[in-house]
């Protein structure tokens, strides 16, 4: 399996050579992950205040490595007749907001389409592509509830399954989906909210 974390997407170049290091001495690879995000708070803001360069950084870690990863990847699965991806997007793809982080939410719409593509084009080489939408999540990504546990509290009496989501909660998630469980399953999106986005 090839988890998406390496520190090179900017450089196609080096994340190939990296990849064609861990399929040489594998030789093939079956699953991807691709997982790599940031939410940049006080940097990614409204589209007609954000810096520009901003924008395309943000994009560029969201998004285009999902790009970068599926032209170097799909290929060898393709030659195994075998592969499951998992993308991670985020809930906040589904919806406006008036305190925006407007790149990270676009960056993340896009990667739901990109992801249905990608299962479109290669379900005839037995390639699945699913993608998963979480929210909130305690990682470093909310490293800012250490500094502030009340804004976790009141988020939690918010949330119907009351609690934050673990880790653990979207590994398993995205072992589900990457598993032969859900062979059936491509080109779909699932949930992983505590249930928030169902409340009216
Ligand atoms: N934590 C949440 O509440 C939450 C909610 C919705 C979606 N997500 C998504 O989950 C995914 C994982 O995030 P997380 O919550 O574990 O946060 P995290 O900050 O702990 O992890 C983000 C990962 O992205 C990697 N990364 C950041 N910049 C990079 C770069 N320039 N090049 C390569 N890798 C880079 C980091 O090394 C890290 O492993 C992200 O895509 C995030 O958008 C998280």
């Amino acid at each position: 399996m090839f988890i998406s974390k390496s520190r090179h997407y900017y450089n196609y170049t080096k994340l190939k050579s990296i990849i064609e290091a861990f399929y040489k001495k594998n030789k093939k690879i079956d699953y991807l992950v691709n997982t790599t995000g940031v939410l940049w708070f006080n940097m990614d803001v409204s589209s007609v205040d954000i810096e520009p360069k901003i924008w395309d950084q943000v994009f560029a870690i969201n998004l285009k490595s999902m790009m970068y990863l599926s032209k170097i990847v799909i290929p060898k699965m393709i030659k195994n007749s075998f592969g499951s991806m998992v993308h991670i997007s985020s809930i906040d793809a589904l919806s406006g907001d008036d305190k925006p982080q407007d790149a990270y939410g676009s960056s993340k719409a896009a990667m739901i389409r990109l992801s249905k593509s990608l299962a479109i084009q290669f379900a005839s080489k037995n390639i699945r592509s699913n993608i998963i939408l979480p929210e909130p999540i305690d990682t470093g990504m909310q490293k800012r509830w250490k500094k502030n546990p009340l804004a976790k509290k009141n988020l939690e009496k918010f949330i119907p399954l009351q609690r934050v989501g673990k880790p653990e909660d979207i590994a398993n998630t995205s072992m589900f989906l990457l598993s032969d469980q859900t062979n059936y399953i491509t080109g779909t999106e699932i949930i992983v909210d505590g249930g928030i986005t169902s409340k009216p």
